[in-house]
């Protein structure tokens, strides 16, 4: 299966944001951008990234399989991912993981036989203070228990979207994919939802709460020109 005329011109659009000799800039975007089209980087979408930007196929592969969010299989319409990392293991994140594991009848990595669902365990992701978190195609459900997040993804199953508890409304892997290439989410809702919530502030409302002041912050440094004839300290 060849990549389509309009991954051609997407990755066209692309590169052309880059300045001129900085192309391979473009290979991150580039690489969700072939798995927009293909759910997943195939040795195929190696090989356009590379031709496109003027690397070699294994550059481009190193770079590939370096990052967990570029899948080297192809991933369902939705990819559960539960943190199972330090904050949200120690508040039941295995838990969790387990729950949906049994439900789904999958191990990590692994995809439903329907093609609608892989389930990972992932690192953190960076919402330790909603922990314990899952996300759907990168959408967060906070605070899940096992109850609740089988909830969440009997929903998928029933083809229903559950609403994410902060940010746009959910998309598809290959959307989402698309949004990561760089494109805007077509959807007028896409950037609505709630943003920041409540454990992202708890900090700032307790010291309110007492009255806390920090000191000003110092001002920003700045370079200072080399004392004469010192070359050696640059600019
Ligand atoms: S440890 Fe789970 S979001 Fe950070």
């Amino acid at each position: 299966m060849s990549l389509s005329p309009q991954t051609h011109a997407a990755a066209a659009e692309i590169i052309a944001r880059y300045p001129a000799g900085r192309s391979r800039s473009a290979l991150l975007p580039l690489l969700h951008l072939v798995q927009a089209e293909q759910n997943c980087v195939t040795t195929e979408g190696i090989e356009f990234c590379a031709e496109q930007l003027g690397l070699t196929a294994a550059e481009v592969g190193a770079v590939a399989t370096f990052y967990t969010m570029y899948k080297r299989h192809p991933v369902g319409e939705y990819l559960v991912s539960v943190c199972t990392n330090l904050s949200c293991a120690l508040l039941g994140g295995d838990d969790v993981y387990d729950r949906l594991k049994k439900h789904l009848g999958i191990g990590h990595n692994e995809t439903t036989p329907d093609g609608q669902i892989t389930l990972e365990h992932a690192e953190c992701l960076a919402a330790c203070d909603y922990a314990p978190v899952l996300t759907v195609n990168y959408e967060f459900y906070d605070q899940v228990d096992p109850d609740d997040a089988q909830a969440v993804v009997e929903g998928l199953q029933a083809g229903q979207r559950p609403a994410p508890t902060r940010g746009g409304p959910l998309g598809s892997f290959a959307e989402v994919s698309r949004q990561l290439a760089g494109y805007a989410d077509p959807r007028p809702e896409g950037v609505a939802g709630p943003g920041v919530g409540e454990p992202s502030v708890a900090g700032l409302l307790v010291a309110e709460a007492a009255g806390w002041t920090a000191e000003q912050a110092p001002a920003p440094l700045v370079s200072a020109a080399p004392p004469a004839g010192d070359e050696s300290k640059g600019s």
